[in-house]
């Protein structure tokens, strides 16, 4: 049968399309099923794309380095959710809506401080995000797309007063202060010295945006497939935030500093690594379902923002540089012991460096990714709103027990 599928894909004009068809039928007749919907595609959409072969991620047409360089969160926000980068007075006005909605109601900001703070940051925001869902009763209805767009700004808008809120243990956290840019406020919520300073702000922003979409990564997936039986916004992102909590996904980032903490020392980088391959345990930080090179998020940090804290600097924190030594002897250790299997450092390795360099606790790095991410979740569920797409409703391979019935001794 294969070399029959064989001959019909070869006339294919798209290689590239052939080699991946090739790749799926091949599965599908060894497994009978695609483990983890590896190379399955889901959906059509146009945010974002990469082509993993040559480390491209774009948003909209746009190269996520360009965007990171140039553009600021509110722009990226609009090209996002509309399609285009925005004019000036666009900008201006999308601006104005995301600070004027970061407000929380007072009901759920009181709730948000009740909540045990041994919570982690994420579940908190997850449950928060469902709070918001009991002020905006017309949620339900989701076939308006003005309506669908407006309450994506207005969730991106709340994402960071969640966290501030939670964070500072205080409501009213941010009162009195006034601020010019989404950037500068978010990062109000976690360092509110730093958000006086335009170097901070600036590599923020562009850790932000790096993080802003990915393709169908796990959490989007999330977002589209509850967001396909109609549920809320609010459900649909709360789901996606659960998802980016995991080890394997956004939850890496956090690791990554555990980890480097835990090796203490770059000396020891070698035999910690040979231990984790011995173990066949996963190194936090490294690898990825899509990229057979070099992350390009993961590039940009290095090339870009670990040079401004690191090399321009004179007072790092000799602690902090540490952690910098061992990343670097473990990025090079790394790269050569899995030389033959396409894994290199992913986005997660270098953004915890550049987290704790901004002073933030290692337990809010994910939701630092999140705030970026909730850009790319809700225009992706805007836009299947609108493409009208089947409900998810896959299928499994059943491999439990044929029919059987009870049987009862009689008494
Ligand atoms: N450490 C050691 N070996 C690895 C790693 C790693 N981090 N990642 C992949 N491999 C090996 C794996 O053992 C397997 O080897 P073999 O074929 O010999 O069994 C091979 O590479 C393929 O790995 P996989 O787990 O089947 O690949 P996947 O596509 O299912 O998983 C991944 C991708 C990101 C979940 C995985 O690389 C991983 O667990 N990495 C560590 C966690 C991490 O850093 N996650 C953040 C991802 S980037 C941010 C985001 O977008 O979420």
């Amino acid at each position: 049968m294969l070399p029959q599928i064989k001959d019909a894909l070869k006339k294919l004009e798209d290689k590239e399309l052939e080699k991946k068809y090739l790749q799926l039928i091949t599965t599908l007749l060894e497994k009978g099923y695609f483990p983890g919907l590896e190379g399955v595609p889901v959906a059509k959409s146009s945010i974002s794309n990469i082509d993993g072969d040559k480390g491209l991620l774009t948003f909209r047409g746009y190269p996520v380095q360009e965007l990171a360089k140039h553009g600021s969160y509110e722009e990226i926000c609009f090209l996002l959710l509309k399609g285009d980068l925005p004019l000036l007075e666009e900008r201006i006005e999308l601006t104005e809506d995301l600070l004027d909605h970061k407000e929380l109601d007072d009901s759920i900001a009181e709730t948000i401080v009740s909540m045990d703070d041994d919570l982690h940051p994420m579940h908190m925001l997850s449950s928060s995000i469902l709070q918001l869902q009991s002020a905006d009763a017309g949620c339900f209805n989701v076939e308006n797309y003005q309506h669908n767009l407006n309450r994506a700004v207005q969730l991106i808008a709340k994402f960071p007063t969640i966290l501030g809120t939670y964070r500072k243990q205080d409501p009213n956290f941010a009162e009195g202060e006034t601020f010019d840019s989404l950037a500068r406020y978010i990062l109000y919520c976690f360092n509110e010295e730093l958000a006086k300073q335009e170097k901070w702000i600036n590599i923020f922003e562009q850790l932000l945006i790096l993080h802003v979409d990915h393709t169908m990564n796990n959490s989007t997936f999330s977002v589209r497939a509850v967001g396909s039986s109609k549920a809320s916004i609010y459900a649909s992102i709360a789901t996606a935030v659960n998802s980016l909590s995991g080890p394997l996904h956004g939850g890496a980032n956090e690791r990554v500093i555990k980890m480097l903490e835990e090796i203490g020392d770059p000396e020891n980088v070698e035999a910690y690594l040979e231990e984790k391959i011995n173990n066949k345990e996963k190194i936090m930080g490294i690898g990825h379902r899509v990229y057979q090179t070099y992350d390009p998020r993961a590039l940009y940090l290095k090339e870009n923002i670990i040079p401004r804290i690191f090399n321009e600097q004179s007072d790092v924190d000799p602690e902090l540089d540490n952690l910098y030594q061992i990343a670097k002897k473990l990025e090079k250790t790394a790269l050569d012991k899995f030389a033959d299997k396409d894994i290199y450092p992913n986005v997660d390795f270098w953004s915890g460096l550049v987290m704790r360099a901004m002073d933030i606790e290692p337990k809010y790095f994910t939701t630092i990714f999140a705030l970026g991410r909730v850009i790319g979740w809700t225009s992706h569920w805007v836009e299947n709103m609108e493409v009208k797409n089947k409900i998810y409703r896959p299928k499994q391979l059943y491999d439990g027990f044929n029919t059987r019935h009870i049987i009862r001794e009689e008494k």
